[in-house]
This record gives C-alpha cells, sequence and structure tokens, in this order.
C-alpha cells in the first residue's frame, strides 16, 4: 500500500501522522527543488555507507577469531545487557505502538520494514545514537516516517530492539515477525475458544454479525492486520475549555503537550494539554491494549477461526 494511502485510512492516527505529513510534503519539495544536492547526497550517502560497511568488517563479527573476536563479542553483549528490564518494557509498548504495524511486532521484520534484528545500523548502534537519528527524521520516500518521540522515548525504543536483536541470535537463524506460513499453523478450535473466552472479543464483535465474511473480504497477511490494527476507526475526544465550554469531535493531533480535534464540521481545533480537560474515547483501545498481550499462538489460533468466517 502507498504510504499516502495508508496515512490517509488513519494509520499513524492522531499524534504523529501531522507531524508526519508535514516533513513528508517538505521534503518532496526539498526533492523537486534541489535534485542536483539530493542526487549529490544519495552517492555521499553510499560511498559512506562503503566505508562504514569497510569499517564494519574490519571490526570483524563473524569471521574474526582468537582474543580479538571474543573482546568485540563481549563489548557487544554488554551494550545488548546493558538495559534496564523496565526500559525495555516501555520500549515494547511504545514499539507495538508506533513500529510494530511496519517492523513487526517483535521488531523481526514485517510486510513493510525491514527486519531490525539483523540490521546493521541496529548493531552498530549504542544507546539510541543511530536509531534516534532514523526515528526523528524517517526515511521520507522509502516508507519510513518521521517520529517526535521523546529522548527518553528513543531511549526505551532503541533498548526493547536491542533486546529483541540479542533474543533473535540465540535464537539461531531467527524468524520474522509475519510469516505467512504461520498463517496456516493455527488451531481453528482454540481460537474460537480464545474469541469467546481470554481474548474477549465477542464482547464487541460477533461471528454472524459484523465478521460475517471477513475471510471473504480480506485475505491472508491483510485479514491479520485487520485484525491486529483496525487502523480506520477514529478516536472520540471530548474537551473541556476553561470557559466551561465543551467540545467534542474527531482525535486529530494528540501528544504529551498538544491535543487537537477535527469538530463535525471539519475544523481543526487545539490546544495546550495543560490548559483543558479531556477524554480520548478510543473504539480500538481494547485491540491496542490486545496487541501486548498475545501470544504467537494465539494470535495463529484467531487468524485460523476468522479464516472459517467465509
Ligand atoms: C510505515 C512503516 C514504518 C513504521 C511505522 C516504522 N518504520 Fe522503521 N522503517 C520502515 C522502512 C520501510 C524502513 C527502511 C527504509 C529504507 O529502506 O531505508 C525502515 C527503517 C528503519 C530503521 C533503519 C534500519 C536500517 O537497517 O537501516 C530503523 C532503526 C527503524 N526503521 C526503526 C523504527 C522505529 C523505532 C519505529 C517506531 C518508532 C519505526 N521504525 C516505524 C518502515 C516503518
Ligand atoms: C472493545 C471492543 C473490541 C474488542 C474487545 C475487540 N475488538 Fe475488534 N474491533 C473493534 C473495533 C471498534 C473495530 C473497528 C471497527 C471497524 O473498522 O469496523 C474492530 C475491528 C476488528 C477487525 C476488522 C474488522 C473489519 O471489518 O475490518 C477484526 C478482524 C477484529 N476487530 C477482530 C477482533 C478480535 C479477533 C478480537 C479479540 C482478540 C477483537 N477484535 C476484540 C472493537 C473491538
Amino acid at each position: 500500500m502507498d504510504m499516502r494511502t495508508r496515512k490517509e485510512s488513519g494509520f499513524l492516527q492522531g499524534a504523529r501522522s501531522r507531524d508526519f505529513r508535514v516533513r513528508w510534503a517538505r521534503s518532496e519539495r526539498t526533492e523537486r527543488l534541489f535534485p542536483g544536492f539530493v542526487r549529490f547526497g544519495v552517492l555521499v550517502a553510499i560511498l559512506l555507507s562503503l566505508a562504514s560497511l569497510e569499517f564494519g568488517q574490519s571490526q570483524g563479527s563473524s569471521k574474526m577469531t582468537g582474543p580479538a573476536a571474543s573482546t568485540a563479542l563481549q563489548k557487544q553483549r554488554q551494550t545488548e545487557q546493558s538495559f534496564a528490564p523496565a526500559l525495555v518494557t516501555r520500549g515494547h509498548s511504545l514499539f507495538l505502538q508506533n513500529c510494530a504495524f511496519c517492523h513487526g511486532r517483535d521488531a523481526g521484520g514485517g510486510e513493510s520494514g525491514p527486519d531490525l534484528t539483523r540490521s546493521k545500523l541496529v548493531a552498530e548502534d549504542v544507546n539510541g545514537n543511530r536509531i534516534a537519528t532514523v526515528v526523528r527524521n524517517g526515511r521520507p520516500g522509502k516508507g519510513m516516517p518521521a517520529f517526535s518521540l521523546s529522548e527518553m522515548q528513543i531511549a526505551a525504543l532503541a533498548a526493547f530492539i536491542h533486546a529483541q536483536r540479542a533474543e533473535a541470535e540465540t535464537e539461531n537463524g531467527g524468524r520474522r515477525g509475519v510469516d505467512v506460513a504461520d498463517l496456516e499453523t493455527g488451531n481453528v478450535e482454540a481460537g474460537k475458544a480464545f474469541f469467546y473466552g481470554a481474548g474477549k472479543c465477542s464482547a464487541c464483535h460477533s461471528p454472524k454479525g459484523d465478521l460475517a465474511g471477513i475471510a471473504s473480504r480480506y485475505q491472508g497477511l491483510q485479514l491479520e492486520e485487520r485484525m491486529l490494527y483496525p487502523d480506520e476507526a477514529r478516536s472520540k475526544a471530548t474537551v473541556t475549555l476553561p470557559s466551561g465550554q465543551v467540545m467534542t469531535g474527531t482525535l486529530a493531533y494528540h501528544d504529551e503537550f498538544t491535543l487537537g480535534l477535527r469538530d463535525a464540521a471539519g475544523f481543526y481545533h487545539s490546544w495546550p494539554v495543560s490548559d483543558v480537560t479531556y477524554t480520548i474515547n478510543s473504539p480500538v483501545k481494547a485491540h491496542v491494549d490486545l496487541l501486548g498481550k498475545y501470544t504467537d499462538a494465539d494470535i495463529h489460533n484467531l487468524m485460523a477461526y476468522l479464516q472459517t468466517l467465509r
């Protein structure tokens, strides 16, 4: 799917989407104005990455032997293990909210984002220094949006990504976050039990009602995406202004400082969060919460069950 379509369809809803759009537009303009510079920039980038590739090889990872190798490995382990579990946990939930859609729930790669556990950039990252640049600037034009996240949030994300990387390495060969073959491995009965039981899906859905025929509308990964991230359902916000006036609308922007909504007439309003009281009602909050709770088996079983709803 084109990034623009995805964006319009409400993905990256609220908080980051406006920012993303601004940067996106800016980068397109830059490219039109300075095609030469851009091409030159690309050349420099290629040269730099070649240089760093060589540097990386001379640092040697797999091919190196002897004491040098074990020191390098030790050093690498140290970086991997020096993250507080709480930071990793915080990073995990941030990752699920912001990154998992593209990079997979376990950072092992998704449909549109690469496997971060095998990324050279991540391997070279120390405490988020390289990851921060990518996350803040994005890679416009390549499908990686820019995020305005605090230093603390990026540190947590980096900790999580490094933890996943360490885990993938011990898993010998690793695995991908979303694998089409996985979609075939679930158990229908277990999926149905989860739907009515632990997953509480039946509180909001019915296989004979809204989900009837869902497997005919979406197939494979697309169905899995719909299940994990039903993205176009917009959150509603109710804001009480200092004057006592109450406004309601669709949540259009929200970060730690600002809250924005679009009213019924389509007008955009925003306030510093410190000036107003507000409630946000997200119809898909249940799904966001579920992301942190599913095991891979739950997802495969649910998928098997949903695939029977034709
Ligand atoms: C809309 C999809 C999308 C989302 C959301 C997304 N990414 Fe990405 N990301 C990409 C794509 C595509 C690339 C590869 C870009 C390229 O080819 O240079 C990428 C590249 C990266 C890289 C560089 C990997 C490398 O080896 O060069 C890092 C690090 C990264 N993303 C981290 C994140 C983090 C952290 C988040 C969440 C805050 C995130 N991404 C959210 C699509 C996404
Ligand atoms: C608190 C309510 C709630 C719970 C619980 C819930 N969902 Fe949803 N779900 C929604 C809403 C709201 C949407 C978006 C509605 C839409 O797009 O039609 C949605 C969308 C979906 C979709 C996409 C439907 C479509 O037509 O695109 C699937 C599939 C889905 N949910 C499956 C599940 C499963 C499986 C569970 C349990 C693990 C679950 N949901 C739990 C509220 C909920």
